[in-house]
């Protein structure tokens, strides 16, 4: 599908999730113990708007710390690609650091920022396009957690670059966060790169302060998506009813964000009840911290190896670039 941003032609590819799929998700979230909801759908675009605003709170350091480390070590990452890459983004977000990355990269070909909010998609490549007219867009609208086809760019790339910031890796479950590598391994083949974004592991109040901000975002942020599911499919979650709690579980290396239910009560989701207890509580997201050798293993189990590394001065986050064993 072509579309017109502003004046500018982009080939969208868009495999954007069904009402139908969102639906199955939840069920099988909510038919679990303990509860769960899928974390993808946090991002409409009233939650993509909110994730901006928790990246600019003074706990949340994840943004700024990598966002600094990126531009202080932008030539030696450029010179480690080598030039005329592919750039393939998962889950790019408002693509601030893909800026930097294409700013700083000898003659990238072209950019496939893969993302499941088409709003946030469609916007942040209308910017980059204006930005860097020599490089082709081709985003894809999808959820990167499943097999993408890369679309072909008109000038032929030497190499491709998984970029993958933010400490998003640490979203997931570590068979997940395994398969996910393996398939940015098939995506960037033999001879590419993958630049991935990790928060490391550090002391406990400096971790629950980043998911847990005064000002009550990251709280909005993840109450949003129960406004979301009610709106899309139809549920009744009573957005009063629950209550956002991110604590460290440090035995598990990760941060685990729940929505706790207030008071005994019973949710309908696609005909089906759901009783909830006083204090149950609802897990929303993980994000692991990392440590070296914790990493190595990670991408190890995915074939793929740390061919070089580097953290900020004070070790709060890291950047490792990955390459197929
Ligand atoms: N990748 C981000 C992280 O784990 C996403 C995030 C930030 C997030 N704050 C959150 C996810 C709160 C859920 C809840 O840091």
């Amino acid at each position: 599908m072509n579309v017109a941003l502003e004046q500018v032609q982009v080939r969208l590819t868009d495999l954007r999730p069904t009402t139908d799929d969102i639906t199955a998700d939840v069920l099988a979230g909510l038919s679990r113990i303990p509860r769960r909801l899928p974390s993808k759908y946090f991002y409409d675009a009233r939650g993509s708007a909110l994730f901006e605003e928790i990246t600019r709170q003074p706990e949340y350091y994840l943004t700024r710390v990598e966002t600094r480390l990126l531009d202080a070590r932008m030539q030696r990452i450029a010179d480690a690609i080598g030039a005329r890459a592919h750039v393939v983004e998962y889950g790019s977000g408002s693509g601030r650091k893909t800026e930097r990355l294409l700013e700083g990269l000898d003659d990238p070909v072209a950019y496939t920022p893969i993302e499941i909010s088409r709003a946030t998609l469609l916007d942040t490549t209308a910017r980059l396009a204006r930005q860097f007219p020599r490089v082709e867009m081709l985003p894809v609208c999808a959820d990167f957690t499943q097999p993408v086809d890369l679309p072909e760019p008109c000038r032929r790339p030497r190499t491709a670059l998984v970029f993958f910031p933010g400490s998003t890796l640490g979203n997931f479950a570590r068979g997940d966060a395994v398969a996910l590598l393996a398939a940015m391994r098939q995506t960037m083949g033999a001879q590419g790169r993958a630049l991935i974004g990790i928060d490391l592991d550090k002391d406990t109040a400096t971790l629950e302060a980043a998911y847990n901000d005064a000002a009550g975002v990251t709280a909005a942020f993840t109450l949003n998506l129960l406004a979301r599911l009610n709106r899309e499919i139809g549920s009744d979650f009573d957005l009063d009813g629950f209550r956002h709690r991110a604590v460290y579980a440090r035995e598990r290396h990760r941060i685990e964000t729940c929505l706790v239910s207030e008071r005994a009560q019973v949710v309908h989701v696609a005909g089906r009840r759901f009783g909830f207890a006083r204090g149950e509580q609802m897990l929303v997201e993980y994000s692991h911290k990392y440590t070296d050798p914790g990493f190595a293993d990670l991408a190890l189990a995915a074939g793929l190896r740390v061919s070089a590394r580097w953290n900020d001065d004070d070790d709060r986050f890291g950047l490792r670039l990955l390459q197929a064993i």
